[in-house]
């Protein structure tokens, strides 16, 4: 079986994180969501994996991956998808690559708890067309939505319907057999202009395909959005970190619960409680970091309290009384000039939202 790992788009609902970085490189627990999503694919054995990239994306999703030997895959392969036209589209471009094998599709932007192991093996015993795997969403209307069957037979498939007719989404991982491409190429753009995989899954089971599902027990986040990236950060270092100090933390520090403090950084005068992640080269002085934090390499906090944020890298925070539920991108400065003064003085790059 190969993989199909879609890593393109434009990332519009996380900018501005995203005018200089793909949204599948955004951290979480300060690794990018894509490594997630290798680590899980590597697990199911799979050692074959096609990367869709785009214009925007292709350098950085290059430099991170590289070779693909980190996961120990025997070929990485780059397909340039040149315009965001839809996920059946980016099939249809990487047909060459994918030839008649089974594949599994995976969005590179997606997270869930567990393994796709198991799926991987269902899928191989059923025989079908195609798996899908679904979650119960309390707003359906923004995913494909999917009527199911008290046994699971999966009966109709729409692309985020006005009207959802149940309340299980689509998730971001998708098994096909090399049926799907005819049903690919048997579709229509849809009413946004891209090719849905979710019209060419309702196309295999109009034209008597074999499609089975799955509602995922364990958690699953698209983390497309601010406040679903730290969802996704609160859950990884809730579920898997583990206390793990290279750097140093001075007499007049607390370093509680399970925090992993990355080599060379320091904590002075400080208490940081986990579960939070801290990077290598951090300073940490006379603040709180509270839990469901993770901070990037290189960054420095000082005299300042943070709780439930990711703060990426290069990043300087200092006397900002309390910050919390932000995300604050590459090389940001955030401080409180201590003469006070009348108003706020920002300099805020496109796309920004500061809420004071
Ligand atoms: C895409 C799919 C949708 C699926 C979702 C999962 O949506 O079109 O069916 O539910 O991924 O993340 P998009 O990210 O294009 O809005």
């Amino acid at each position: 079986m190969k993989a199909l790992v879609l890593a393109g788009g434009k990332g519009t609902r996380l900018r501005p994180l995203t005018h200089t970085a793909a949204k599948q490189l955004v951290p979480v627990a300060n690794r990018p969501i894509l490594f997630y999503v290798l680590d899980n694919l590597a697990k199911a054995g799979i050692t074959e994996v096609g990367i869709i990239i785009a214009p925007e994306t292709q350098r950085a999703i290059r430099e991170a991956v590289g070779d693909g030997s980190r996961w120990g895959f025997r070929l990485t392969e780059y397909i340039f998808q040149e315009e965001p036209l839809g996920l059946a589209h980016a099939v249809k471009v990487a047909r060459p690559f994918l030839k008649d094998s089974p594949f599994v599709m995976y969005l590179g932007d997606n997270l869930i708890g567990g393994d796709i192991k198991n799926f991987r093996e269902d899928f191989g015993n059923a025989g079908s067309d195609a798996l899908i795997l679904l979650k119960q969403v309390e707003d359906p209307s923004s995913f494909g939505v999917v009527e199911i069957d008290g046994t699971g037979r999966v009966l109709k498939l729409v692309e985020k319907p006005k009207e959802p007719k149940s309340d299980l989404a689509l998730i971001g991982i998708y098994f096909f057999s090399p049926r799907v491409h005819r049903a690919i190429d048997e579709i229509r753009p849809s009413w946004r202009g891209e090719l849905e995989i979710t019209d060419a899954i309702q196309r295999l089971l109009d034209t008597g395909g074999r499609v089975s599902s799955v509602v995922l027990k364990n958690w699953w986040i698209d983390t497309g959005k601010k406040d679903d990236l730290l969802a996704a950060n609160t859950v990884v270092l809730d579920e898997w970190i583990s206390r793990e100090i290279s750097g140093s933390a001075d007499k007049a520090s607390q370093v509680i619960g399970r925090v992993a403090l990355g080599k060379d950084s320091k904590i002075v005068g400080s208490t940081v409680r986990g579960p939070a992640v801290i990077g290598e080269n951090v300073l940490v002085k006379d603040s709180f970091i509270g839990p469901f934090t993770s901070i990037g390499n290189g960054s420095q906090i000082v005299h300042s309290v943070i709780e439930h944020s990711v703060i990426l890298e290069g990043v300087s925070i200092e006397n900002v009384d309390r910050m919390e539920d932000s995300l604050v991108g590459n090389g940001a400065k955030i401080f409180k000039d201590r003469a006070a003064r009348q108003g706020y003085r920002l300099l805020v790059g496109d796309d920004s939202v500061v809420e004071l």
